[in-house]
């Protein structure tokens, strides 16, 4: 039942070009393709049947060059349709009939309130027609839309309009022609009635290019952060990559039902109004970033993934890896480096480091899967992105743009594999990538483990470094990685030391990247006359986890000092972490928990440090998450992970009551008028994370600041950290009423009153969950409501969901089968809330094992989520 890898065969048929034709209908679309084929010569087979993928169709009438087949030609089955005894070449005209108001999957053509879209990554096409829907077939389409002029006065698709007009009475009709050959997974059509934002770009070049967002006509007003977004990254692209916008037009269109962030299709991109729409009153800071992020990231595919595409889905990562370091230096250059940079690593080691360690572990290039969207994973995504990161680290700035211009020098226009782009990015630069590459082929976290020893006498200071990584399903063992170690040290003053390595013939700088290829290595540095302090894996130079005996000392010490504002950041991380486990197992022995000193100390320290960046300060003072923790323990006891969280939370907030008062009162009128603008979001997020702990010390008097932020926010991002201080607290129901009485009818901010309850601390969480499923504001069908509400309850609210008495899971278990019938997509997504049930204390993981056991025993669950389920249970 799995695809592997290494039975890739080149398509039997290629394309040379395709017409569509979509009659779009209330009860019935008619979708008509003409077909232009060939024998691929490069087919191992020369007289292969040509077999054409199709899911859900409803076959009409099939035309061989221009003459009716008989249905003895061809066979069609679940999935596909296949045609036996073809020539070199042939023309196929295919009519089928499918039913897009039906369609809960959000897969291939579907309705939202009202107007029609489609989503054909990765396999959604064959959903719409019989095709060769597969990455490596690429052509030329063209587009004809006909519907109801007053119901779909809009109708979009990819590439340039080409003519426009009245079919019948009722009906219009819009055609488009592509100039650029796409697979089909590219390929979008929107229908509907939409209003549009205007505006151009001029690229360096001087093509003057139509941007336009269209949305539901009461969301107009909202795009306008959006459209700025797609500037900034038009001219940024040009500036650090030199690439610059194809088409005439450059077109977004945003949809509340949908199952992911945004996609790529080529000139026409589809987005989750998530990340269009944003208005001050209704969105937060990180929603602001995250519009500008995602708007950015599709905007980069156009490159990264649509001129060079992959050649098959294993390859994902090479276009999701590199877009998404692309959006990721685009918001480091847009907004704040250092907080870019530990935001990203904070969800790498949430998210990414959680799923390498459990039962999907799978490498940044697969060699199996069963279902390919269950492989739009942060492994894909995001340790993807830092493998292309470990590229720029090793070759430098300027050696990795040659490595992108040879990538693309060399295969514009092509569906390609990760191996071309190593072989571009080597190539180009002289540059050895065979060991490098094992980041593709072995999943897993790496473990670099460091031991130093100063050498007084010989003035040495010696760093012997060693590499590890832990099993994972289908791979015992791991070959050692080629891992970047940038590092620093620092004197007793807190100054760089200029380094030099045994063997160099001069001073190299204070900050080096080392390279670790062996399993264990050993690296001198010399002309070091003091105990120095290491500043370790600077930037998180690789995606590993890093184990060095830092004292508390040093580690305040290194918060305090160190030039690298990720390493401040990651040692106080490193710190509370630390302090943290101590509490678990104090919990768990049921011994008295106490807060140390040295913590307390640092952390003061930080808050009263006025030189420092606010947005830093937040982050060192933002816990980390539960489920992060519970990575962290050997066996999982949800109760002490939550009891010594909130314990350093409380402890915390008595120690440096005043401090965090202070600090408040100091930022607290600072943003009076809202801007997007990094120091400003710096002044609300430090401001916040102090009333999120001076709200915890449960004193009346800063209740009521909360409850006046509450009242008096002219921002989503005070305003719902306000909401956020109050929920548990018994001033929170009031709150939570004002709030939904004032957003009922905008559904992203209700939203994030879903989210805010479903992660509430208290006992009956499950029951809140359960009752807001009833509210008029949840829907089951809409994907960004399961997120809020189930997924946020099922894998981020530790303790509720992972209740002793099983009664999260036999919860999770029941939505899964309701959504599994609906859109298996988002049900699979909720499976992986299960991911972590071999690392539970021996009750939990015996209840957990029984709700996966009557999942697994429904013998009609989609593949997606099949999956995951046997995943777990393997
Ligand atoms: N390529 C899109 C993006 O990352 C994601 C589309 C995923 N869709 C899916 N059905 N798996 O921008
Ligand atoms: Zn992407």
């Amino acid at each position: 039942q799995p695809i592997l890898l290494r039975d890739y065969v080149v398509p039997a048929f290629l394309l040379d070009r395709v017409d569509l034709t979509f009659e779009l209908d209330e009860t019935s679309t008619r979708v008509s393709s003409r077909l232009v084929l060939h024998r691929n010569p490069d087919h191992p087979v020369s007289d292969a049947d040509l077999v054409l993928d199709g899911h859900e169709l409803m076959l009409e009438s099939v035309l061989l060059d221009g003459e009716p087949m008989s249905t003895d030609r061809y066979d069609v089955d679940d999935e596909s349709l296949t045609i036996k005894g073809l020539g070199e070449s042939a023309i196929l005209e295919i009519t089928t009939r499918i039913e897009p108001q039906k369609n809960t999957s959000l897969m291939g053509l579907y309705k939202s309130n009202g107007n029609f879209f489609t989503q054909c990554e990765a396999e959604g096409f064959r959903k719409i027609t019989y095709y060769l829907d597969r990455p490596d077939v690429m052509t030329r389409f063209t587009t004809t839309i006909i519907a109801d002029r007053s119901k779909y006065p809009v109708l979009l698709s990819n590439g340039n309009r080409v003519g426009e007009g009245q079919y019948d009475r009722n009906r219009h009709w819009v055609k488009w022609v592509d100039p650029f050959k796409k697979p089909s997974y590219l390929f979008a059509l929107v229908a509907g009635k939409l209003s549009c934002l205007q505006d151009s770009f001029t690229t360096r070049s001087g093509r003057k290019v139509a941007l336009e967002i269209y949305v539901e006509p009461q969301d107009l007003e909202k795009c306008h952060h959006a459209m700025e977004s797609v500037k900034r990254s038009m001219k940024w692209d040009e500036d650090v990559y030199g690439l610059e916008y194809d088409l005439d037009s450059y077109m977004i269109v945003a949809v509340s039902d949908f199952n992911m962030g945004a996609m790529e299709n080529k000139g026409l991109n589809i987005f989750n109004t998530k990340y269009v729409l944003a208005r001050p009153e209704t969105a937060t800071d990180a929603d602001y970033m995250g519009v500008e992020a995602v708007i950015a990231h599709e905007y980069f595919h156009n490159w990264t993934g649509n001129r060079v595409t992959c050649r098959d889905w294993f390859q994902l990562s090479l276009k999701e890896g590199l877009t998404v370091f692309r959006d990721q230096e685009f918001t480091a250059d847009m907004t704040s480096r250092a907080v870019k940079r530990i935001d990203d690593v904070r969800t790498l080691r949430t998210a990414q480091f959680a799923e390498d360690a459990s039962p999907m572990a799978h490498p940044v290039r697969p060699d199996s899967y069963i279902e390919i969207n269950n492989f739009y994973t942060v492994t894909i995504y995001e340790k993807g992105a830092e493998v292309v990161r470990m590229y720029h680290t090793l070759l430098g700035a300027e050696g990795y743009r040659k490595g992108i211009d040879l990538y693309f020098k060399r295969h514009d226009g092509q569906a390609v594999t990760c191996d071309d782009f190593a072989a571009a990015m080597g190539d180009a630069n002289g540059f050895d990538f065979t060991q490098f590459k094992r980041w593709y082929s072995q999943a897993g976290t790496p473990v670099v483990k460091v031991v130093s020893q100063f050498d007084a006498a010989n003035q040495t200071y010696t760093l012997d470094i060693s590499q590890t990584c832990p099993p994972t399903p289908g791979q015992p063992e791991k070959l050692p990685f080629h891992i970047p170690i940038a590092l620093g040290l620092l004197d007793a003053a807190g100054a760089e030391i200029p380094l030099q390595l045994a063997g160099e013939a001069s001073l190299q700088g204070t900050t080096r990247v080392l390279q670790l290829t062996e399993a264990s290595q050993r690296f001198v540095f010399t002309g070091i006359s003091a105990q120095p302090t290491p500043s370790l894996l600077r930037g998180f130079s690789a995606p590993v986890k890093l184990d060095y005996p830092w004292t508390r000392q040093e580690l305040a010490f290194l918060m305090a000092h160190d030039s690298d504002s990720f390493c401040r950041w990651e040692a106080s991380h490193t710190l509370i972490r630390e302090v943290l486990l101590e509490l678990i197992a104090a919990a768990r022995a049921s011994e008295t928990l106490s807060l140390p000193g040295e913590l307390v100390d640092a952390m003061r320290r930080a808050l009263l440090d006025e030189a420092a960046d606010p947005a830093l300060i937040a982050l060192m003072f933002t816990l980390p998450a539960e489920t992060y923790l519970a990575d962290q323990v050997d066996e999982i006891h949800p109760d002490a992970i939550r009891t010594a969280r909130e314990y350093l939370r409380v402890a915390l907030a008595k120690a440096l009551r005043s401090e965090f008062k202070h600090t408040y009162a100091r930022f607290c009128g600072a943003t009076q008028a809202y801007r997007y603008a990094a120091v400003d979001i710096a002044k609300r997020a430090l401001k916040n994370v102090c009333l999120g702990y001076l709200t915890s010390l449960d004193e009346p008097a800063f209740i009521e600041l909360a409850q006046t932020q509450f009242q008096q926010a002219n921002n989503m991002t005070d305003s719902q950290a306000a909401l956020a201080a109050l929920v548990e607290l018994p001033q929170g129901a009031t709150a939570l009423a004002d709030f939904a009485n004032r957003w009922q009818d905008d559904p992203l901010v209700m939203n994030k009153w879903f989210t805010l309850q479903a992660m509430d601390k208290r006992a009956d969480a499950l029951d809140r969950v359960r009752a807001l499923q009833q509210h008029p504001a949840f829907q089951i069908t809409n994907p960004n409501k399961v997120y809020a509400l189930l997924a946020t309850f099922c894998s981020s609210n530790l303790a509720g969901f992972h209740r002793a008495d099983g009664a999260g899971y036999a919860f999770a278990a029941e939505q899964i089968l309701v959504l599994d019938k609906l859109n298996p997509q988002v049900a699979s997504r909720l499976a992986r809330s299960f991911n972590r049930w071999k690392k539970l204390e021996p009750t939990r993981r015996a209840q957990a094992k029984t709700a996966l056991e009557k999942l697994a025993a429904h013998a009609d669950l989609s593949r997606d989520v099949f999956e995951i389920i046997s995943k777990n249970l393997a």
